[in-house]
């Protein structure tokens, strides 16, 4: 990884500041795309340019994504980390017309739009790495469209990995993870307090990803308990719903 160049979203915050760490010991050069610079600024003056490069652009804003263009001509890119992302935890009727667009632009329509922009700047053998989530596989009652968002981030990157041979792409399918993620999916931390033992540390995760995208696996599914109650539970999905609706409901 020394001297690769990698864009990272999400490296303010959670398990993109603890993957930014990571790539940054490893003497990786990373532009980091935020939307709140001042929060990566004293880290820049200890690290210089020349490590870390940061750009102010924010991901709900297509334009803004767009405008990049221009940004990048010159350079190459060796890969992409996208680990922005947010849900809210609250019934399908709950969410305002504006938190569902957020979730479904920022998880995964302005994902793509990114990588649009950013394609003609990609190496020969880019790392393409998508943080999704283990709520892709199941059905999620008061997060529906964090769910959705996640199960179609899935297959994008599913499609984008047969579509381009030449592309590493590593989705990363986590289960919850202690983060400042859950205080704005629900303000209450109900479900941060009753599930916080189960949440994955993000640096230990971090670690996962970074071992990943040199080892060249293709997905990480953590912890991986969870991975397999929700394969067995793909072999009959809507029986398990009906009798142990308790299960689908953690997140009210
Ligand atoms: N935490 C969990 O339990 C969990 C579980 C499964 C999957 N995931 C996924 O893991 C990924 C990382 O989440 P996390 O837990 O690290 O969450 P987090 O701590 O809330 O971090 C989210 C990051 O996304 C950035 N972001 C949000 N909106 C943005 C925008 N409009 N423009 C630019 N950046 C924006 C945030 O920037 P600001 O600092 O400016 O807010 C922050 O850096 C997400 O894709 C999430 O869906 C999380």
């Amino acid at each position: 990884m020394i001297g690769k160049h990698y864009i990272l979203t999400g490296a303010t915050s959670g398990l993109g500041k603890s993957i930014l760490t990571l790539l940054l010991d490893k003497q990786a050069h990373v532009t980091v795309l935020v939307r709140h610079p001042e929060k990566l600024a004293s880290l820049q003056q200890k690290l210089g340019k020349a490590q870390l490069t940061i750009i102010s652009c924010d991901l709900q804003s297509q334009s803004q994504i767009l405008n990049l263009k221009d940004t990048f001509q010159g350079q190459t890119i060796d890969g992409i980390i996208y680990s922005a992302g947010l849900g809210y935890f609250k019934a399908i009727d709950q969410h305002t017309n504006a938190e569902m667009l957020e979730t479904y632009a920022l998880n995964l329509i302005n994902f793509n739009l990114l990588l649009n922009i950013l394609q003609p700047f990609l190496a020969q053998k880019p790392k393409i790495v998508g943080i999704g989530s283990q709520s892709a596989f199941l059905t999620q009652a008061y997060a529906a469209h964090y769910g959705a968002s996640k199960a179609a981030f899935n297959q994008v990157l599913n499609a984008l990995r047969i579509e381009r041979p030449n592309y590493h792409v590593l989705t990363v399918n986590t289960g919850p993870i202690a983060t400042p993620f859950h205080e704005k999916a629900d303000p209450t931390l109900s479900f941060a307090k009753k599930y916080k033992h189960l949440m994955l540390n993000p640096d230990h995760l971090a670690t996962q990803i970074i071992d990943a995208m040199i080892t060249g696996k293709s997905e990480i599914n953590a912890p991986k308990w969870m991975h397999i109650l929700l394969r067995i539970y793909q072999i009959s999905p809507r029986f398990i719903e009906r009798h142990f609706t308790f299960l689908f409901k953690n997140k009210a």
